[in-house]
């Protein structure tokens, strides 16, 4: 097992997907108003909602503990690339960070490795964390090749330049997102070691404080355990992020 990283605070990002309108915007206000109480382990919060909710987001969370996050960027800075944003108006809207790589664009959009890291690079050129997102599907475990997937994964989506304070990477098991089924948490911290390992065969030593988040089908009632394991230092969570109730739940277990 690798050593614990020592002084990594976790990060529990919510992942609202394509879900959310103005009144939305309530459920985000409610966590914000939350997390004062949450005591000085607490971890720290980001919302990532849909583009259209950017900039109202970022207003509920100035000056409190809450972050706001895209769930896409284009490469490129500017340009004619109709229907698309750059990370540099992902972070002119008010985010910090921005998620890349995630599976369900992987397979709605095609997009391949290399262009995940191009994605995690114009976040970086931007100023924003890259939330760089892996993992395997149902096929790819069955048959016994998740290490060397989200290995590869992680060589080809990750700029070589990525720091601990610019990079975050949630490893994701496809099968387990939106589907109630998560992996053993034996395999969960697995994965997880051979993430840790890999990230530091890429950046050195310094990768130990990068966060590794779990994602997939984290819910109230599972999220201690998963969040008590080895290198998981914290979650990227779907649908129980949309009730402020449930993700300030989840948000306590890793606190
Ligand atoms: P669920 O928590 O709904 O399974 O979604 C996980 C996810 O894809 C977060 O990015």
């Amino acid at each position: 097992m690798t050593d614990a990283p020592s002084r990594v605070r976790s990060l529990v990002a919510g992942n609202w997907k394509m879900n959310g309108l103005e009144a939305s915007l309530n459920a985000a206000a409610a966590v914000r108003d939350a997390l004062p109480g949450l005591g000085a382990n607490a971890p720290g919060v980001m919302i990532c909602p849909p583009a259209t909710l950017l900039t109202a987001l970022a207003a509920v969370a100035a000056g409190s503990a809450l972050t706001v996050g895209a769930q896409d960027c284009h490469p490129a800075p500017s340009g004619a690339h109709t229907g698309d944003i750059s990370a540099e108006m992902v972070k002119d809207a008010g985010a910090s960070a921005v998620i890349v790589g995630h599976s369900e664009r992987r397979a709605d959009h095609g997009e391949l490795d290399r262009i995940v890291r191009e994605k995690a690079a114009a976040a970086h050129r931007a100023g924003l964390t890259a939330i760089v997102c892996i993992g395997e599907t149902k096929g790819e475990r069955l048959a016994g090749l998740t290490l060397d997937v989200v290995r590869r994964q992680l060589r080809a989506s990750i700029p070589s330049a990525s720091t601990a304070a610019n990079l975050v990477v949630a490893y994701e098991p496809v099968w387990a997102i939106g589907t109630g089924l998560t992996p053993k948490p034996a395999d969960v911290a697995e994965v997880h070691e051979t993430i840790r390992k890999s990230l530091i065969g890429h950046l050195g030593e310094a990768a130990r404080g990068v966060r590794i988040l779990y994602g997939g089908s984290v819910k109230p009632d599972n999220a201690r355990e998963l969040l008590a394991l080895p290198d998981v230092n914290g979650a990227l969570v779907g649908g129980a992020s949309l009730k402020a109730d449930d993700f300030l739940a989840i948000i306590a277990a890793a606190a």
